[in-house]
């Protein structure tokens, strides 16, 4: 292929190497540009990296947006994202634009599911107030009262999207012994039968369960989902988990409901804006555990996402079939 028909493809971060060896290797086909670090790419440079490419490999904290798309030109052919949300993604004008999707479904279920498991415990339980206790010098003698929380053994557990992540989050919760698992999303799901999963309203999840598990995609419907409205329907006993995508819930209404007592304790994985600032209300509080979205942060995940991702935009860039794309 000479030069000149050569594809250019942007990548906008330096990936895992599994996926960096298959991009090194299609060198005959396509002229890579990398955003050659492990921080985001600043907007200007994006703009410019992006010009005339045909393939574009990013990552959630990239706003594909039309100004990208407009500053790519005509020859973009494919948009291949190192996650499964695709939020982050201006979909309609890329459908309209005929451009290809790729993204990163299944292969980070189980981590992602593991960790929500993960955060929950840690929540109910009050891990990290415990390990600063022992630090601080707070633990005096064991008290019957200090320290206590909440546990999953005859709960109720209610999950709002029972995806792949939130089936498989029920799944592992399953065994600690939970007694009733209800789910809500846009309609019932054949497979939640395999958790005894019952299909039930919002509303009447919120008041019967004791963790509120919120695994669905961030859409304009599920925007600002979880308010004042949604904690006060919520019973004052009751953990918030949010391991989907910070924008699901407002964290101001979040921070009321937490120190009024309206609800027990929050874990989050996601929050909005990523990272978030370290003066931020949420971080003053003790019943609220926030992590950095590592939802799908294991070594071997990681490198099967870049794998899949690498491998989705080698195939937009030939018209082959992807590994995994989003249907538009
Ligand atoms: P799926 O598409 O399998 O699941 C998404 C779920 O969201 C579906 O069950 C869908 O319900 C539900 N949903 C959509 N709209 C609504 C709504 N209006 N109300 C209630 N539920 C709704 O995706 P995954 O399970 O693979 O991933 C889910 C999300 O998890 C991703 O979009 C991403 O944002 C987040 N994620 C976070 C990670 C982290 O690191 N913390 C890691 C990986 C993913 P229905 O089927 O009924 O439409
Ligand atoms: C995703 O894939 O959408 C997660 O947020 C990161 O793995």
């Amino acid at each position: 292929m000479s030069a000149q028909q050569m594809m250019k493809v942007f990548a906008t971060r330096r990936i895992p190497q599994e996926g960096m060896k298959i991009l090194q290797k299609a060198g005959g086909m396509c002229n890579l540009s990398l955003w050659d670090s492990d921080e985001p790419v600043p907007r200007a440079e994006l703009l410019k990296g992006v010009a005339g490419a045909h393939g574009l490999l990013c990552l959630l904290s990239d706003k594909i947006d039309t100004e990208v798309l407009d500053a790519a030109g005509p020859n973009l052919k494919v948009i291949s994202t190192l996650s499964v949300g695709f939020d982050h993604l201006a979909i309609d004008e890329i459908k309209k634009r005929g451009i290809r999707v790729g993204y990163t479904p299944d292969v980070l279920t189980d981590a992602t599911a593991e960790l929500t498991v993960a955060l929950l415990l840690a929540t109910a339980r009050r891990l990290p107030e415990g390990v600063e206790e022992v630090k601080n010098g707070g633990w005096s003698t064991w008290k019957p009262l200090w320290l206590c929380g909440y546990g999953l053994s005859d709960s109720t557990v209610g999950v709002i999207g029972l995806g792949r992540i939130g089936l498989a989050i029920a799944r592992r919760l399953k065994p600690f012994g939970v007694k009733r698992l209800l789910y809500t999303g846009r309609q019932p799901k054949p497979q939640a039968q395999e958790v005894d999963g019952e299909y039930v309203p919002l509303d009447s999840l919120l008041s019967e369960s004791d963790f509120v598990i919120v695994s669905c995609s961030l859409t304009p419907k599920t925007q600002g989902l979880c308010d004042q409205t949604f904690f006060s329907k919520m019973k004052k006993t009751a953990v918030f988990i949010n391991t989907s995508r910070g924008a699901v819930v407002n964290q101001e209404d979040l921070f009321k409901a937490l120190s009024s007592g309206q609800i027990a304790a929050a874990g989050l994985d996601v929050t909005s804006p990523e990272p978030l600032p370290t003066d931020h209300p949420l971080l003053t509080l003790k019943n609220c555990v926030v992590l950095p979205h590592i939802g799908s942060a294991t070594y071997s995940t990681r490198g099967v996402m870049a794998e899949l991702s690498a491998n989705n935009l080698l195939a937009g860039l030939t018209g082959s079939e992807m590994p995994s794309e989003l249907k538009l």
